[in-house]
């Protein structure tokens, strides 16, 4: 990146003189490229001129996208797919053959973890879960099982936010030898560079983030040409392609990524604070705060902590429904990353279908509240908190908490 993050996230990519002279990126709506003659088809297939040839593998307006996105995360190479468990399937399927062996961290994406668990075996790959921020038991699966293929980590992850210790990850990618893919959705290339700190594959879900407007589905991988062309030919084979409607939508939303991530980080900030000094808030988890349990990490790693804000209510599961049915301004809904405040209700949305064993096991409490902050303006996204959560304690009577925030 010559320029700061906000000139690339504008310009990055986009060709000097457009079509027409437009000032943006046209969508070309386009199945198939045509040729001239059979001269040009020879000189295309002989020369391996660089042209686009057929809509899966290459679109103009989508190729505009993978430069810009390749310069916003300081990536040799990049490639984009139909959604986020695309990318994280194409690059794990695309990098590994059938007697592999995976090590993926335990807070992993719901499915992520169960496409690892229950998708690759049946192509004769194997995944070891380890617990996220156990780095001795990562080392002893390694040490167990030489020649592993892949460690992959998210970062920070969900619901707690943890954070990945990438010095030590480098240091036994550096010890091993296994490519390390980070799952960095959570904190978007404004807020982290996990290139530039040892790993060899970013993946993203750019549903989120990136795209920022709630409004498409869309995933990225970045990293060395070498392993980004081994996911593309996976990618080119099996299909799940960006259209180039949502690759449109998406460079649209990339321009105000930095924008858009500083204010969403501020809002956070705010949300944080506000809910860490609540009566009615037992704890809460957000990398920025001195007291979230990888704020170290976090600051060594990161520019800013993201739009997300996790806590536990001081409260009972019906109490704690209330609340999230009194929110007007956050609405209640999956995903996050975008302008609208969003919030969740984990055990309900994302675990009802788990038994209240493996929920603790996970530590998905019924009083678990997640939120997504919008890009709205802080004041009124706590005085939406703070008039659910009064109406929802009142209504059940329920006691304040009696010890400090955060212990
Ligand atoms: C960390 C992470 N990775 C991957 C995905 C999958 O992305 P998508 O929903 O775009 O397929 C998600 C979705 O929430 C996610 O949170």
């Amino acid at each position: 990146m010559t320029k700061g993050f906000s000139t690339e996230a504008v310009h990055a990519g986009e060709p000097d003189r457009q079509y027409m002279d437009s000032i943006t990126t046209p969508i070309v709506l386009t199945s198939s490229y045509t040729f001239t003659n059979m001269d040009d088809v020879l000189d295309y297939v002989t020369k391996k001129v660089d042209r686009f040839e057929y809509g899966r593998y290459g679109n103009p307006t989508t190729a505009v996208l993978i430069k810009k996105l390749r310069e916003l995360e300081g990536a040799e190479d990049a490639e984009v797919f139909d959604c986020g468990m695309t990318s994280v399937s194409c690059a794990l399927l695309g990098l590994t053959q059938n007697g592999d062996h995976i090590i993926l961290t335990d807070d992993a994406y719901k499915k992520t973890l169960m496409f690892c668990e229950k998708v690759l075996p049946r192509f004769g790959i194997e995944t070891t879960i380890v617990k996220m921020g156990d780095y001795d038991q990562m080392e002893d699966v390694l040490k167990r099982r030489p020649g592993t293929r892949i460690v992959l980590s998210e970062s920070p992850t969900n619901p707690y936010l943890n954070i990945a210790d990438m010095d030590i990850l480098r240091s036994l990618r550096e010890r091993f030898g296994f490519v390390l893919i980070v799952d960095s959705t959570f904190a978007s290339p404004y807020n982290q560079r996990p290139l530039e700190q040892g790993a060899d594959i970013v993946l993203h879900s750019a549903t989120k983030y990136l795209g920022g407007h709630n409004d498409i589905l869309a995933g990225a991988a970045l990293g060395s040409k070498a392993l980004i062309e081994q996911i593309r030919d996976y990618r080119n084979t099996t299909g799940g392609i960006v259209d180039p409607v949502t690759s449109y939508l998406l460079l649209r939303g990339l321009k105000t990524l930095a924008i858009r991530m500083e204010r969403l980080n501020a809002n956070a900030t705010a949300v944080a604070k506000y809910l860490e000094s609540h009566p009615h808030v037992r704890r809460v988890y957000y990398p920025g705060l001195p007291s979230h349990h990888d704020h170290e990490r976090a600051r060594k790693y990161m520019r800013g902590f993201g739009g997300v804000v996790t806590f536990e209510l001081e409260a009972d599961l019906k109490c704690t429904l209330d609340f999230l049915s009194n929110m007007k301004l956050f609405k209640i809904g999956p995903s996050f990353g975008g302008v609208e405040a969003l919030v969740t209700h984990p055990m309900t949305i994302s675990y009802y279908d788990y038994t209240p064993e493996e929920r603790r096991r996970l530590g998905i409490l019924d009083e678990l509240v997640r939120m997504s902050v919008g890009i709205e303006d802080p004041e009124d996204l706590i005085a939406d908190i703070d008039q659910a959560l009064h109406k929802a304690v009142t209504r059940h009577r329920i006691s304040p908490r009696v010890s400090q925030p955060g212990v």
